[in-house]
């Protein structure tokens, strides 16, 4: 393939355009994709709402996206795991700081990544079923096992024997969520977990014992009864707002450890452009006032709050036990379901922006995917 075409964010806030861009070329250690579907996270819409407030290395134009899912067209020096031709699901890391947020990026018909962070995706499930993954699992994974967050043991993912500690995951339905319930399943802890009812009978599938409704006031108590006696290895905060409620399960319960998804308030809700206005000051105040009083309940009880970052695990061994030994085996075998459900939002790269403002409007236990399959690329 000699030639690409990407969604660009040209400048802050603006919108996506589709036009051409270079067709990278692998480095060591890197794969490069025929891109076949690609998904939208919170991230694309919170960089898109937020300017140069966050990610503020990006140099724009740049490109957005982390999920991809395609075919191997070409490998870099040493590597071993993939052949052109393979089937595969990666993290696009393009936006991740020292990274390059144009040919690393997944909006694009052709993007490179790093082998380390990319799996065999079995003939049975389809590139849009896989590409729901990639963040989402990162995250949770960053999450539950990285030190300085919940450093559960992963020594034996996959095979580890059952124990009587608990995992509490605030936010089960979110894709980082029914990640993280695989996963610390998996790692062979306990799971209980928060989602709305219609969600309920799926979060119990995933492997959760049991499930609260989030809105439910008395949640937090229920949860704690659930607990009984046993220990809590540490508590999952994932969708904005559940640190609070975090916070009071492990003051109950004498959890010392929670990790945070997301901060204590949507990077939605304000206007998409630069500049102050009064929804942007109130963010950030109820963002800085939030954070600093989490911190200091916290810390006086002996609880060490973190904000996980999901990319961590590209330089930990915690991304060679999740994308080199545990997803390939587990997707194979069926251990590991792609979560959330895959809902094809469109077709072609100019679907992206509709995807990404569909999002910003909320989903329940569903993944907004883009298919680029070969008639549809660049359209
Ligand atoms: N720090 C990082 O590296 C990182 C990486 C990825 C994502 N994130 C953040 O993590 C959060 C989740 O991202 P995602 O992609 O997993 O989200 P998502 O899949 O879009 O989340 C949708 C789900 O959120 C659930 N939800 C909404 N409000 C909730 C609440 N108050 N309590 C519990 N659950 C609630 C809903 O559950 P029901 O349908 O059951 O109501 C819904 O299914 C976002 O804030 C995102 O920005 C952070």
């Amino acid at each position: 393939m000699n030639s690409n075409s990407a969604a660009w964010i040209d400048s802050p806030y603006a919108d996506l355009t589709v036009r051409q861009a270079p067709v990278p070329t692998p480095g060591p250690g890197q794969l490069l994709i025929a891109v076949r579907a690609v998904a939208v996270n919170p991230l694309d819409a919170i960089i898109q709402s937020n300017g140069a407030v966050m990610y503020g290395w990006l140099r724009y134009a740049v490109i957005l996206g982390e999920d991809v899912a395609g075919v191997v067209i070409g490998t870099g020096t040493g590597v071993d795991d993939f052949a052109v031709g393979d089937r595969v699901v990666a993290y696009a890391m393009g936006l991740e700081k020292g990274r390059d947020a144009v040919s690393e990026s997944g909006f694009q018909e052709i993007v490179v990544v790093e082998a380390g962070l990319t799996a065999a995706l079995p003939t049975a499930v389809s590139f849009e079923d896989g590409v729901v993954l990639p963040l989402a699992l990162s995250t949770a994974a960053a999450g539950l096992f990285e030190e300085g967050q919940l450093a559960l043991d992963f020594s034996r993912l996959g095979g580890a024997p059952p124990r009587d500690e608990v995992v509490v995951i605030w936010g089960g339905a979110t894709s980082v969520g029914g990640n993280a319930i695989q996963l610390a399943r998996a790692a062979g802890y306990r799971v209980i977990t928060t989602a709305s009812a219609r969600n309920h009978d799926l979060m119990t599938r995933l492997g959760a014992e049991a499930v609260f409704d989030y809105r439910d006031p008395r949640a937090v108590d229920r949860i704690v009864a659930e607990v009984g006696g046993s220990r809590v290895a540490g508590i999952l905060a994932v969708a904005v707002g559940s640190a609070e409620p975090s916070l009071r399960i492990a003051r109950a319960t004498g959890a010392t450890k929670i990790a945070m998804a997301s901060p204590p308030v949507s990077f939605y809700d304000q206007p998409r452009r630069r500049g102050f206005s009064l929804a942007r000051i109130r963010l950030f105040l109820t963002l800085g006032t939030r954070t600093a009083l989490l911190q200091v309940r916290s810390r006086s009880r002996g609880i060490t709050p973190s904000f996980i970052w999901g990319s961590a695990i590209a330089a930990s061994p915690v991304g060679p036990a999740i994308w080199g030994r545990y997803l390939p085996a587990a997707l194979a075998s069926g251990e590991h379901r792609p979560y959330p459900q895959a809902r094809v939002a469109g077709r072609g790269l100019a679907a992206v922006q509709h995807a990404i403002d569909t999002l910003r409007d909320g989903v329940s236990a569903q993944k907004l995917v883009i298919s680029l399959d070969e008639a549809q690329r660049g359209s």
